[in-house]
Order: C-alpha cells, then sequence, then structure tokens
C-alpha cells in the first residue's frame, strides 16, 4: 500500500487534472494527485478555504494533510482558483467534489452538481474526462452528460471512500477504487491515476458505482443501529455493552470494525446518504425497511442517551446545567455537520436544560449558526463548573485522561454519562462518581 512520500518522481506520464471543490474530499483528492507528480488546478469558490490554500494552508483540520499540502503548493504542482471554467480549461481529467446536502424528501440535492456542469460544459478541452467524486444517485453520471451537453466528454463515476481524521491514509492507501461509467476505455484511465495506491481496483458501469457508495455507507449505518440497539439491550436487561461487544466482536464474520456503540451515528455522510438511499429505492417502487429501520433505531438511541442523562440528574432536566465534552461528530475532525452530539444538545436544551460545552475545536467567540443556545467554554472543567451531569460526546483522546477530582469539585454532583464508552468508570467512581456509559452501569 502507498504511503505519503513514496512517490517523488514516480510518475511516468503527469497528467493535468482539475478538481472542483476544495473541501474534505476535494482537498486530500488534489493533494494526492498533485503529490503523484499529476499537475493539480483545484477550484473553490468559498473565499477563506481559497485563501487559507493559496499560503499552503489547510482550511480543514486533516491529520498529515498541512505538510503535503504546503509541498505540492510550492512545488507549483497543485493552484488554487476561484473559477471552476478556468480549472477545466486545459485539463485531461476534471473531478467533481462539490457537496451534495440532504434536499427534499431524502433525495441529494444535486444543484451544486448541476451548477458546475453549467459553468465548464464550454470550457471543457476535447476528450476530458468528467469524474462524479461527490456521492449522487444513481442516474446522476447520465444527468451530468446531459447537461454538458458534450458527446465527446465522458462522464465516469468514482465513489470516494475516505473518512474524515484518516482522510490522507485513507486516500494513499485505499480499501479499493472504485470506478464505472459506459465508456470504459474512461473508466480505465481514471483508475490508472490512482494505480500508484496499490488498491484493487473495481471498474464496474456507472449506476453500480453510484450505487456502491450508498450501499456501503448505508451498511455501516446498520451495522451501528445493531450494536445501539444492543447496549438498550443491555441497558434495560443489566448487562455490560463493552464485553457484548468483546465477545461478539472476535467472530471474524462479525469484526470490532463499527461495534461501538455510541451516541448514534452523524457526520457529513451516513445521515444523507441512507436517506439518500430510501430515496433512491423509492424512484423504482422499492422499499428497504432494514434502512428505515436503522434510522429509526439511530433516533430512538440519541432518545434514550437523553433519557439516561435526565435519570442522572436525579429525573427532570428542567432548569438543570448539564456540562458536555465534545461537539465534533467524531474525533479528529473539525465537522460538526449531523453530529450526534448537536442532536443530543438541542434534546437537553428541549428538556429545559442549561448546556455548557467543551470542543478543542471549537472556541469559545465562535457564534456558528449550529452552536445557538449553547454556552461554549475553553476547558473541560469549564463545561463542568456548576454541572449536574458532566457527558462525554466526541471520543477525543483528551477525555480518555480525564481528572475526576478536579472535575468533581467543581460540579453541583458527581453524575458522569460516557457517551463513547472511552473512559475507565471505575476511576470517576473511586472519586465519588455515579458513572455509567452506553449500555452499562
Ligand atoms: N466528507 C466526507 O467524509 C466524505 C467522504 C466521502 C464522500 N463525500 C462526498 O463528497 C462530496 C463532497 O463532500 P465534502 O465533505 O468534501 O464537502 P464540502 O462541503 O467540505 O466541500 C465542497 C466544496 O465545494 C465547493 N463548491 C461548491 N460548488 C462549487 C463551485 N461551483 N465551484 C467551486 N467550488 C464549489 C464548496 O464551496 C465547498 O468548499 C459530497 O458529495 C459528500 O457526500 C464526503
Amino acid at each position: 500500500m502507498a504511503r505519503p512520500g513514496e512517490h517523488e518522481g514516480a510518475v511516468q506520464t503527469p497528467r493535468r487534472v482539475a478538481v472542483i471543490g476544495a473541501g474534505y474530499v476535494g482537498i486530500p483528492t488534489a493533494v494526492l494527485l498533485a503529490h503523484f507528480g499529476h499537475t493539480v488546478v483545484i477550484a473553490e469558490r468559498d473565499e477563506y478555504r481559497r485563501s487559507m490554500l493559496q499560503k499552503g494552508l489547510s482550511p480543514i483540520l486533516e491529520e498529515d494533510l498541512e505538510g503535503l499540502l504546503a509541498a505540492c503548493v510550492s512545488s507549483g504542482r497543485l493552484t488554487i482558483v476561484e473559477d471552476a471554467a478556468i480549472a477545466v480549461s486545459d485539463a485531461e481529467f476534471v473531478f467533481l467534489c462539490v457537496n451534495t446536502p440532504m434536499g427534499i424528501d431524502g433525495h441529494a440535492d444535486l444543484s451544486y452538481v448541476d451548477a458546475v456542469c453549467t459553468q465548464i460544459h464550454a470550457a471543457l478541452p476535447h476528450g476530458a474526462i468528467v469524474i462524479n467524486k461527490s456521492t449522487v444517485p444513481v442516474g446522476t453520471s447520465r444527468r451530468v452528460a446531459d447537461l454538458l451537453g458534450r458527446p465527446d466528454v465522458p462522464v465516469v463515476s468514482n465513489p470516494e471512500f475516505l473518512r474524515e481524521g484518516t482522510a490522507v491514509r485513507d486516500s494513499f492507501a485505499p480499501d479499493r477504487t472504485v470506478v464505472g461509467g459506459d465508456n470504459q476505455e474512461a473508466a480505465a484511465a481514471v483508475g490508472s491515476l490512482f494505480a500508484l495506491t496499490g488498491a484493487p481496483l473495481v471498474v464496474t458501469d456507472a449506476p453500480t458505482a453510484e450505487l456502491i457508495k450508498y450501499a456501503a455507507n448505508t451498511f455501516l449505518t446498520t451495522k451501528l443501529s445493531f450494536i445501539n440497539a444492543m447496549s438498550q439491550l443491555c441497558d434495560a436487561l443489566g448487562a455490560n455493552a463493552v464485553d457484548l461487544v468483546k465477545g461478539i466482536g472476535y467472530d471474524p464474520r462479525i469484526g470490532f470494525s463499527f461495534l461501538n456503540p455510541g451516541p448514534g451515528w452523524g457526520g457529513p455522510c451516513l445521515p444523507k446518504d441512507s436517506h439518500a438511499l430510501l430515496a433512491i429505492a423509492g424512484t423504482v417502487d422499492e422499499e428497504i425497511p432494514l434502512i428505515a429501520a436503522a434510522i429509526e433505531t439511530n433516533d430512538r438511541q440519541q432518545r434514550h442517551i437523553v433519557s439516561r442523562i435526565q435519570e442522572l440528574a436525579g429525573g427532570s432536566l428542567s432548569g438543570v446545567r448539564v456540562g458536555v465534552l465534545g461537539l465534533t461528530f467524531k474525533a479528529n475532525t473539525g465537522d460538526r455537520r449531523d453530529s450526534p452530539a448537536l442532536v443530543i444538545t438541542s434534546l437537553l436544551r428541549s428538556a429545559g436544560a442549561e448546556v455548557v460545552a467543551y470542543d478543542p475545536t471549537v472556541p469559545s467567540s465562535e457564534t456558528s449558526d449550529d452552536l445557538e443556545g449553547l454556552v461554549i467554554v475553553e476547558t473541560a472543567e469549564e463545561a463542568a463548573r456548576g454541572a449536574k451531569v458532566l457527558v462525554l460526546l466526541t471520543e477525543w483522546a483528551e477525555f480518555t485522561t480525564l481528572d475526576f477530582g478536579a472535575l468533581g469539585d467543581v460540579m453541583e454532583q458527581r453524575a458522569f454519562f460516557d457517551g463513547r464508552n472511552i473512559v475507565n468508570l471505575d476511576e470517576a467512581r473511586a472519586h465519588g462518581f455515579t458513572a455509567w456509559g452506553i449500555g452499562r452501569s
């Protein structure tokens, strides 16, 4: 498997690549291809992201990204522009990495993809290949081809599987590369751009490639919802979810990955993609009750956690101060899109709680809409001050070594809820805490 640094000068034929959208997918993609020796132009319409990139700085928090990015920018292999039409004007390969948020009735909102097509259709060089890396519904390759109106420009689907927090590692050493298109020659050419990663290549048609991405993410939601449902059962039966995970996870048919119960799945992909797959199935009159149940189980898990916190608070959350540790949807990213932590803080507030939160990526000065109604502080101890319950919702490494003696001293009562099962609860209990986790009391 490839590692950053192994490929300097390894590329036989440098290609000209455009990447549209400098986000969690576009930046690692651009950096990977520039690192492989290709000439990459990235188009980003957001001024903050653009100006950071132009200085060789990453606008997103991703391990190992900054050094690679700076090297690509200073070598001249990666340049940044605002206008997608300019980025594509000399390109052989054009990657669409724009956002596809949840739209009406769960369908993916393709307005950003459509807008790029309108922007670039006249500027695309003859024979360029347009590649959909955004997660898009089955049929989008055809839709893009129609919008471009350029029979000389093949459209290929190349779904992205990287995980935020390990995006660089995942880009340089992916589990697999999937490409799909009507034009198999174009699909193979796109696959060859990633050959240096050494990952298995799955070449298929466009609808299958598009469906693979949704199938992968939705499979993960069902696995997580299953273990979350088991953790609820553990609470009801007095069983221990941590031991249950060990007891089933050693079975290689099950495995430990995505088997940790938690505060419900969230983030920028799993919620919107599971809803989108249901919507896609609906377009051909198919129902997938399994996915609907995974979504319902997720909502139930978040309500269940709030009821556990309420129990720790003594039966009511009205007027109760709750300290929260972690707001991002998982550790090692600054991304809060559809964060389970924000769903839970919102449910806590609806039940009357005052929520004081600390997250290492959120300064107390931040005033984004999704933080409305929360008091943001700069340390775990400040979050705990005056709180009746302290709740851990994101698995940041620093929360595994909490000083329960110091936290207990500033709280109204010593009650702790570990929403990620990463803390040794016996240590909290040794400091007089009533301490519960997910599926363990
Ligand atoms: N975030 C992930 O972990 C992840 C993983 C796999 C797949 N995906 C998929 O990849 C796609 C992108 O996700 P993301 O998280 O990188 O989104 P993002 O919102 O972080 O980045 C998208 C970027 O595209 C820019 N953009 C939109 N229209 C543009 C235009 N016309 N010209 C220039 N820039 C434009 C936006 O300003 C934004 O910066 C989505 O379809 C997502 O579902 C995301």
